[in-house]
């Protein structure tokens, strides 16, 4: 191929600016479209938002409030591996019917060792258990209130402790709670040996979050980042998360390619791998790994990537995504599409999945919640959550610092650092979104995401027309000129 044929073969990498959603003939309302759909081969979600593995953005908060409002968090990495880990663990305890990764006291340990447990893994009860890992009472926070700080637990714990075996059903352990006015029942084995526990909490929780995802034993479902080369993070995490997401800006790499093999290999967890930005890299990952469970897609989107500004190198969401759901139906697979970068309104979530998405990842649109481990700061009089790219130099230095397995391979900064307005909760983000896509799903007339992929039509938008689309000829309140 001659230079010259590299402008005539170029592609349009057509971005969410533009495209619009053509309206189509509808039988739909908003109110009847129903928005489930798959973040991974083997983990449906009930709305098809996922929050990016960023340290500005998912960490437990994050992934529990978007499991229990249908989506999904995916934990980062920019933590060792004990942390991340410990931060699975603390999802996975937020709920479950019967918890099994219960955590015991002994009757010697003091009250003050008691309240640094309670503070750390920020839980308020303790089944009391002797060497032999026998039952030999309960404390909880009631207990510890106006205790002395040198007291022993035994001291303090409740020494009849009501327990259940382990066939107990849910109903008869809500009687026995009630009857007995307590709040947790110990799952003991016929030893007296705790195997698990029953919170009111728990049974409380089920009926508050209809819409949560949860995995069969009842706990929230929960994914994680790791890097590809990071077999060991993978394995450690396995025990604790129901999805496994490779973070790395450019998949499509032999290295990333054999350290994510081995992954798939090690662990039981789904595996999602990318990103991902065309048709060719989503069959090399569909047809040289075995066991894919997802693509994770789009480079440079990102409203904090410089990458493409750096490097001139990108695949915008919107085109990733239709480069990697073709090859997806191509191939009759099963793996999700999750278009990843760029999506800042329920509008851009509506044209990705009209390209085959299966789901969205949002970092920015999550960063400004109260559930974001990023701060909160006050500037003019408006309030900011503090938001930076994970290929940026403060990301850069706390990983270096804090994760030796991490790989220094670049050295450039591909990312940027600043704030996003605060904006409410998750669940104030999810209601409005999940409005938003449902009016798109009506104009459209699709009552599915698979409709969507089916009927969804799009129209390219010019530059002259994207200002006639956006609101004009008006003074709008904050603006500066008409
Ligand atoms: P949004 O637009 O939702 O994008 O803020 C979040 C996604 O951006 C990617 N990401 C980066 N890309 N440099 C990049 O080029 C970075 O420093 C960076 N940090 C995050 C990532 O895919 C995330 O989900």
């Amino acid at each position: 191929m001659g230079f010259r044929e590299k402008f005539k073969n170029a592609d349009h990498a057509l971005t969410f600016n533009d495209v619009l959603l053509l309206p189509g003939w509808t039988t739909v309302e908003p109110s009847d479209a129903v928005v489930g759909s798959r973040a991974s081969k083997n983990v449906e979600l009930n709305v098809p938002f996922i929050s990016s593995p960023m340290d500005t953005v998912t960490e437990s908060e994050m992934s529990i409030a978007l499991a229990r409002h249908g989506g999904l968090g995916v934990l980062h990495r920019n933590c060792s591996v004990e942390q991340e880990v410990e931060i699975a663990r603390a999802v996975k305890r937020a709920e479950a019917l019967i918890i099994r990764d219960v955590i015991t006291v002994r009757p010697g340990s003091t009250v003050d060792d008691l309240l640094a447990l309670m503070d750390r893994h920020k839980i308020h009860g303790f089944p009391v258990v002797n060497e032999n890992d026998s039952i030999v009472g309960i404390v909880t926070w009631r207990d510890l209130r106006l205790a002395d700080r040198s007291l022993k637990v035994r001291d303090v714990m409740t020494k009849e402790v009501i327990t259940a075996g382990e066939n107990i059903t849910l109903e008869e352990a809500k009687e026995i709670l009630h009857e007995h006015r307590i709040e947790k029942l110990p799952i003991v084995d016929g030893k007296g040996r705790v195997t698990g526990l029953i919170t009111m909490k728990d049974i409380t929780l089920k009926g508050t979050y209809p819409e949560a995802i949860r995995d069969e034993e009842g706990r929230l479902i929960c994914a994680a980042a790791v890097s590809p080369f990071d077999i060991e993070r993978a394995k450690a995490l396995d025990e604790y998360v129901d999805i496994i997401v490779t973070d790395v800006a450019h998949f499509h790499n032999r290295n990333c390619f054999e350290g994510a093999g081995r992954i798939l290999k090690e662990v039981s967890a789904d595996v999602v791998v990318g990103n991902i930005g065309t048709y060719e890299a989503a069959e090399d990952c569909l047809t040289k790994l075995e066991d894919v469970a997802g693509l994770r897609v789009g480079i440079g989107s990102g409203s904090i990537c410089t990458t493409s500004v750096v490097t001139k190198a990108g695949a915008p969401t919107l085109y990733a995504t239709s480069q990697a759901a073709d090859a997806v139906r191509d191939y009759g697979s099963e793996v999700s599409v999750i278009a990843d970068g760029g999506i800042r309104n329920p509008g851009d979530i509506a044209v990705a999945l009209a390209v085959g998405a299966s789901c969205t990842m949002m970092g920015n649109v999550f960063a400004g919640t109260s559930e974001s481990p990023g701060r909160l700061v006050a500037i003019e009089g408006r309030y900011y959550k503090e938001y930076y790219g994970m290929g940026s130099a403060a990301a850069r230095q706390k990983r270096f610092a804090q994760d030796r397995y991490s790989r220094p391979s670049k050295t450039v900064n591909e990312g940027v650092e600043g704030w996003v307005p605060y904006r409410g909760s998750v669940s104030d983000i999810v209601a409005e979104f999940v409005g938003g896509l449902k009016a798109a799903m009506g104009y459209v007339g699709a009552r599915t995401i698979p409709d969507m992929w089916e009927r969804a039509r799009l129209a390219l938008v010019t530059e002259r027309g994207s200002e006639e689309i956006n609101p004009h000829d008006v003074i709008l309140p904050g603006s500066k000129r008409p």
